[in-house]
């Protein structure tokens, strides 16, 4: 667990743990979040309790069989954001398939870089086997993201149309890879 300060407030970085499946409600709050907001993700409907335990179970038996590593980030006993990378298994198996989201509220400090670079780093330390490639889909559309993962020395390497439904259009995807 580490604690940090972003923009005077107090966040806590951690993995999960398995007393998180007591406390499904924290975590169905915050995936419900962007869906209210429409973000740029996949999330069409609301998370149900049952789906959010059976997600949280099967990371925590990724994460003991080294094939995903997952954080949280808390503030003000509120999750506020989280990021994976998980093997894409077999043939694909030095592929590591990554995921992040912060709140709204929360974005445009910082936490969503720290955020990446901490998972990536834990992807390196835990991860069995260690990725060769971290790689992600993200909406062409979505500037903060597209420029976030540049920075972080991500390529695009395809553009994909038509790929997701949003706000009544077929927004085309990204595929970006980074070689670690
Ligand atoms: C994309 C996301 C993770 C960025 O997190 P964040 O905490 O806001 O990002 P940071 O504050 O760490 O900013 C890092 C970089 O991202 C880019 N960025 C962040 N907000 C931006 C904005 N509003 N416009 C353009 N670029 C932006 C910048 O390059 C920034 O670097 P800089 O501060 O040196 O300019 C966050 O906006 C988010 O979770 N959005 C909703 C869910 C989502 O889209 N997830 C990604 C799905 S692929």
């Amino acid at each position: 667990m580490e604690i940090k300060i972003f923009s005077d407030k107090k966040i806590i970085i951690r993995k999960i743990i398995k007393s998180d499946l007591k406390n499904i409600k924290k975590f169905q709050v915050f995936i419900n979040s962007f869906l209210i907001e429409d973000a740029k993700l996949s999330i069409n409907k609301k998370v149900t309790p049952n789906a959010q335990k059976e997600f949280l179970k099967k990371t925590l038996d990724g994460m003991r069989n080294k094939s995903k590593v997952y954080l949280v980030v808390e503030s003000d006993n509120k999750i506020i954001g989280a990021s994976d990378i998980e093997l894409l298994g077999q043939r694909r198996n030095h592929i590591g398939s990554f995921g992040i989201a912060i709140k709204a509220g929360y974005r445009g400090v910082g936490l969503g870089k720290y955020l990446m670079s901490e998972i990536i780093k834990l992807a390196k330390k835990e991860l069995n086997p260690t990725p060769k490639i971290i790689q992600l889909e993200v909406y062409a559309n979505n500037k903060p993201a597209v420029s976030l993962y540049k920075k972080m020395g991500f390529k695009i390497c395809a553009k994909l149309p038509k790929q997701v439904q949003w706000k009544g259009k077929l927004i085309p995807i990204f595929i970006m890879m980074h070689e670690i």
